[in-house]
């Protein structure tokens, strides 16, 4: 028996078997159970994969006790200090930081794409008025697959990286026109002499009867926020993107189901449910009774913006932001800050309440993002589909490297069945 295996034995009848670890490059050490069932006849059973490891991947690494998060072995606190959204998202998706030559051809190829089929923008106008831009985002995501037939082949390497790069430079296009068709505004051509961040802010803000001009300010905060939300291994959209995609279906319909399962509060609809929360709250002597009611054990409330799954100690992304956030609220016009003075305060006790620090419940990288979404005046329904945005560029990284895994297949947990036993059908009349 080698050392790099562990013993398990069913007490029950005595059966042993030896299980291999494997070993990453870096992080925790990983049973293969891939032998238990055939071995023991027994399944492993992980709600939410607290301590399962779903596939073997190169392109981040999360230490979660000691706050780190590398892109292909690069700290994200140089990243946001020095690259870009889009040598970030080459960097994730290619696995190393362009030449200059690499960089400009990427570039230049999105901005190839960021139009989108004119029959698309169609599909606007056929959703309610006040839908929220996610649902949007869900439908007209899917529909992609409607129009580009071209680069739908999954087998097809050149299909798959031609449906990456379109997807990464459509979602700002898709995005905006989500926001603007609630306004009753007109649909903007992508403008592709500005960045990839500027554009994005051109489409949203921009009115034809007045001049548009770029904020610094907003493309400097953007372009961190884009950074910090690029990927982040396999959390819950980025593991549906991997589900869906393992039958084979094509990527479009896959990034869809992946902006479905980011929207739910827990996951990326939580720098929305921030600002909904500080509203809520109203004003600074109301935060009592809610930190009350986050630490109530038969009340369900939560403090959104606050705790981590992975991140136990800090989430080094909220530590970057923070100083962002705060940097931003300094140029604010006094007028908004009533919000700001409560997230302050609600970030002050829960770093100090037992309940919160012995729970290790650190504000998260979506409180800070929730208010600088909101200091910049940017629609609250709007805070997710830009976590979306971002999120794409890991989405397709993963769902490239997942492509080309040979050890990948269908997803299928198991389950442990719970229902009644097996039993005969009754006629309806003897019921
Ligand atoms: N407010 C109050 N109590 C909390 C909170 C919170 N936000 N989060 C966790 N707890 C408590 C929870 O009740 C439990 O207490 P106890 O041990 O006494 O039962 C303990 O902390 C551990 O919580 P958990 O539910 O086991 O933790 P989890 O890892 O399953 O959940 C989470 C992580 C992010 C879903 C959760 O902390 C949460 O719901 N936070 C609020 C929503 C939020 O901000 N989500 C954004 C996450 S960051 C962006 C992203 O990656 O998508």
């Amino acid at each position: 028996m080698s050392n790099n295996t562990v013993t398990i034995t069913d007490n029950r009848t005595g059966k042993k078997v030896d299980l291999d670890i494997l070993d990453p490059t870096m992080g925790s050490s990983t049973i293969d159970i891939r032998k238990l069932h055939k071995e023991l006849g027994l399944f492993t059973y992980d709600p939410g994969f607290q301590a399962t490891a779903s596939c073997k991947s190169d392109i981040t690494f999360i230490d979660g006790d000691k706050g780190i998060l590398l892109y292909r072995g690069y700290p994200i606190e140089q990243l946001a200090e020095k690259s870009g959204y889009l040598e970030t998202s080459y960097l994730l998706i290619y696995g190393h930081l362009p030449t200059p030559v690499e960089y400009h051809t990427f570039v230049k190829t999105i901005k190839n794409h960021t139009m989108v089929h004119e029959d698309l923008k169609m599909f606007f106008n056929g959703f309610h008025h006040d839908a929220h831009p996610m649902a949007i985002m869900v439908g007209v995501v899917g529909a992609l697959s409607a129009f580009y037939h071209d680069s739908l082949d999954v087998n097809n390497p050149r299909h798959r990286e031609i449906s990456a790069h379109r997807l990464l430079a459509k979602m700002p296009t898709i995005a905006a026109y989500s926001h603007r068709r609630a306004h009753g505004l007109p649909l903007p051509y992508p403008r592709n002499d500005l960045d990839f961040i500027e554009n994005f802010l051109y489409m949203m803000f921009s009115v034809p009867s007045r001049e548009w001009s770029v904020d610094p300010i907003a493309v400097r905060a953007m372009r961190l926020i884009f950074i910090l939300h690029a990927d982040h291994e396999q959390n819950a959209s980025t593991s549906t993107v991997r589900l869906a995609s393992s039958s084979g279906a094509n990527p479009f319909a896959c990034i869809s189901a992946g902006i479905a399962s980011l929207w739910g509060p827990a996951h990326g609809g939580a720098n929305e449910a921030v600002i909904r929360m500080l509203e809520e709250i109203g004003t600074p002597d109301r935060i009592p009774q809610f930190i009350a009611r986050a630490k109530d054990k038969d009340d369900e409330y939560r403090l959104m913006g606050f705790g981590h799954r992975v991140y136990k100690n800090y989430d080094p992304r909220a530590k970057i932001i923070r100083a962002a956030c705060n940097e931003l609220l300094e140029t604010m016009d006094s007028t908004n800050t009533p919000l700001f003075d409560i997230a302050r305060e609600l970030e002050r006790i829960a770093l100090e309440d037992e309940y919160f620090v012995s729970r290790n419940l650190y504000p998260n990288v979506d409180f800070y993002s929730g208010i600088i979404f909101k200091a910049l005046g940017m629609p609250m329904n709007m805070f997710t589909v830009i976590f979306a945005m971002a999120r794409t560029a890991g989405w397709i990284s993963q769902w490239l490297e997942m492509m080309d895994d040979k050890e990948q297949r269908i997803g299928r947990p198991r389950q442990i069945y719970t229902g009644v036993k097996m039993r005969d059908y009754v006629d309806l009349n003897q019921r």
